[in-house]
């Protein structure tokens, strides 16, 4: 197991290695993060995208990308254990230091491991059920648990995976999903036993800080079932952490396709209706958006405006991964490439500077707006 965590000073020496790259990294969390993260959910569970993520996961840590995401069950542990290796062997190699990369996992849903079992409730009932760590009842819409005994065993089977002691930033995995099942405030009380339990995990030093990942929650309007709020989300986190509680992140999709993080006030603070990503700044929250090129349909066939306002890249993917990097609000900009000439394309958009605002809003005017 790899010691320690992305830190202050070593994110800072690891910036300095791509003089190239002025505008990529940002303060997040007390760290300086690339504006672009290298996100592992897509593939098969087999051994050559094993092989090709390995790739893209070295060529982005080596290029100038320190944020890693993944989830437990993305391809079945497979991402997280590709992940573990490459950072274990970067570290040996002395191509990069622990302090100077932030990993981001999640937990919530069921995995399987490494791939898909002969009988898969079979399976199930032996590794989960019997063993008691899902009990009759936990499990919510076919593969989604938040109990504090199932998410502690997946936070220490990510770490296991990951060889890491400490993740850095460990997210609740669309826990919006138990909104479709369960009251709100039964839902409020299961937020609070996690976020109680990971505030446990910050203290024995398992991970940094936590968050929720999100698909609907966040975007959705508060009329809507699985809507999330920040507002009772940071009212818990005081609850049971007081002011220094350590939920510090959102995750939730955003790109072109998908902008309601930056147009849609579906957040209530105080009497103000704002969009999530003008609430989550005051709130404390870093935010990392994730889907950035809508998994792969925003990489070619963009309206020319899009090219207009986010000039001087070289393709649409670039294009898009720049939209998303360049709006206000948003910390990191999470593309999934398991290959590594995508982490090139990615390298090569940031290197430029981020888009300004001006040229941002002008995709957001009328055709006769001046
Ligand atoms: N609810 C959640 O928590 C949630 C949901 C969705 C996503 N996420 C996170 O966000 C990350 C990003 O989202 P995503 O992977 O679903 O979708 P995405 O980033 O929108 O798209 C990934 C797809 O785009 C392709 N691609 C990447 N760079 C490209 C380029 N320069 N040109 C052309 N194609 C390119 C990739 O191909 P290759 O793989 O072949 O390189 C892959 O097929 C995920 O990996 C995951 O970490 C979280």
């Amino acid at each position: 197991m790899l010691k320690g965590r992305a830190t202050a000073d070593g994110t800072a020496e690891y910036a300095k290695r791509f003089p190239a790259m002025p505008g990529n990294f940002r303060p997040m969390l007390g760290v300086s993060v690339s504006s672009i993260g290298i996100g592992t959910y897509l593939g098969e569970p087999d051994e050559e995208t094993d092989r090709a993520y390995e790739e893209a996961l070295t060529a982005a840590l080596t290029g100038g990308i320190n944020l890693i995401d993944t989830a437990v069950n993305y391809r079945f542990q497979r991402s997280e254990r590709t992940i573990g290796k490459v950072v274990a062997e970067l570290v040996a190699a002395g191509k990069l230091k622990r302090e100077e990369f932030i990993v981001a996992t999640k937990g919530g849903y069921v995995t399987f491991d490494g791939g898909v079992p002969e009988n898969p409730r079979a399976w199930f009932e032996d590794h989960f059920v019997k063993s008691g760590i899902v009990a009759p009842g936990d499990l919510m819409d076919g593969s989604h648990c938040m109990t504090p005994k199932y998410i502690g065993t997946m936070l220490d089977l990510s770490r296991a995976n990951l060889g890491l002691d400490t993740i850095d930033l460990y997210y609740l995995h669309n826990p919006e999903t138990q909104l479709e099942v369960v009251e709100r405030k039964e839902f409020l009380r299961r937020i609070s036993q996690i976020f109680d339990f990971l505030e446990g995990a910050v203290v024995a030093g398992k991970i940094g800080v936590y968050g929720v990942a999100t698909w609907n929650g966040l975007r959705a309007q508060p009329t809507e079932r699985g809507w999330l709020s920040l507002d009772e989300l940071i009212r818990i986190a005081r609850d049971v952490g007081g002011d220094s509680h350590h939920f510090r992140a959102i995750q939730l999709p955003h790109n072109l396709a998908m902008p309601e993080a930056v147009i849609r006030p579906n957040q209530l603070v105080g009497s103000r209706k704002i969009t999530t990503l003008a609430a989550a700044k005051p709130l404390g929250l870093a935010v990392c958006a994730s889907a950035s090129l809508l998994q792969g349909q925003l990489s070619r066939g963009l309206p020319a405006i899009v090219s207009d306002a986010m000039s001087g890249l070289a393709t649409d993917a670039q294009r898009s991964i720049q939209f998303v990097r360049s709006t206000p609000g948003v910390d990191v900009a999470l593309v999934g490439m398991k290959s590594a000439e995508h982490v090139r394309d990615a390298l090569a958009t940031a290197a430029k500077p981020p888009a300004t605002v001006e040229e941002f809003m002008r995709l957001f005017k009328g055709p006769d707006e001046p």
